[in-house]
């Protein structure tokens, strides 16, 4: 089945964020003047994906506003001849149908998912982690969905991560099937040294079948009382397998200070307009470091 829908969980609170995310959510911080949620649906996009629900919450109307034409703005920049920027502001309106709901309580990302049933229904999806922007020539989720069109099983998008940090992520027991590709048959989340499958660990990318509803429905609470994503795709990747797919792309991860501060970095130094001034600047700067 042709995978059209998308999810994008951007309910949570962004902790790591403060002070900023109590204003801004952190899906919405820029990443050379471009918000990581456009990031985020251009690649949707991209990838064949037609309809998004974006799982909100309370505070984050920043996200609809970006999706949703602004006259004010048009007005002005047609008037004063801004074709380009005119084009660049109401394209933004035409990437995807884009479908909102909202998450009353951050209980994790797995209760996130379960509010997108009705939207998705029997079909399988994908899930982009809102907070994560991936910068690719391939999609990334494309990259998934082709795993998913030659296996037919759910999907995990995953990367290498050093031994030592792998018990922040979910670490995947894997068998390799073929160069970037893996049988997956187990996963824990934040695993302590004992417990490390592999250094593979999912990072912002999924696919889903449907069943991970009902998954979910019977998944008990984990790490800190929240209903884990991670545990219900355990569950998956030991009743029926999963595959996982080593991504090509660099991923950011919009949720830490460190990471969002690269982004910015390593985005605007490709920027056609100001880039090669930008890395002028930086060359002198580093000296000074
Ligand atoms: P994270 O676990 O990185 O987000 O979730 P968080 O809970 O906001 O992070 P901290 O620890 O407080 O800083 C990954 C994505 O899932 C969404 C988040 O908005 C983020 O885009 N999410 C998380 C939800 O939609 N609902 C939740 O209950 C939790």
């Amino acid at each position: 089945m042709k995978i059209t829908k998308a999810v994008i969980p951007a309910a949570g609170l962004g902790t790591r964020m403060l002070p900023v995310s109590k204003s801004v959510p952190k899906e919405m911080l820029p990443i050379d003047a471009k918000p990581a949620m456009q990031y985020l649906v251009e690649e949707a996009a991209k990838s064949g994906i037609t309809d998004i629900l974006i799982v909100s919450a309370l505070g984050k109307d920043a996200i609809e506003r970006h999706f949703t034409a602004c006259p004010q703005y048009e007005k002005k920049l047609i008037e004063s001849g801004k074709q380009e920027l005119y084009k660049s502001i109401t394209d933004i309106n035409k990437i995807a149908n884009i479908y909102y709901t909202y998450q009353h309580e951050a209980g994790g990302l797995g209760q996130a998912i379960r509010m997108a049933k009705e939207f998705v229904k029997d079909e399988p999806f994908a899930v982009l982690y809102g907070d994560d922007v991936v910068i690719s020539e391939n999609p990334a989720t494309g990259q998934l969905i082709k795993a998913y069109e030659k296996y037919g099983k759910s999907v995990a998008g995953v990367k290498s991560v050093p031994r030592e940090i792998i018990g922040k992520y979910c670490s995947l027991k894997v068998e390799n099937l073929e160069g970037n590709l893996y049988s997956v048959s187990d996963m824990i989340e934040k695993p302590k040294e004992n417990e490390i499958f592999s250094n593979l660990a999912i990072l912002g990318r999924v696919v889903l079948e449907p069943c991970i509803f009902d998954i979910l429905d019977r998944t008990p609470g984990g790490i800190g009382g929240e209903l884990q994503l991670t545990d219900a795709m355990a569950a998956l990747s030991r009743e029926s397998g999963m595959i996982a797919v080593e991504f090509e792309g660099t991923r950011y991860d919009m949720g830490n200070k460190l990471s969002y501060l690269c982004a910015n970095v390593e985005v605007a130094v490709n920027n056609p307009e100001y880039g090669e001034e930008f890395r002028k600047y930086l060359k002198e700067f580093v000296k000074s470091l």
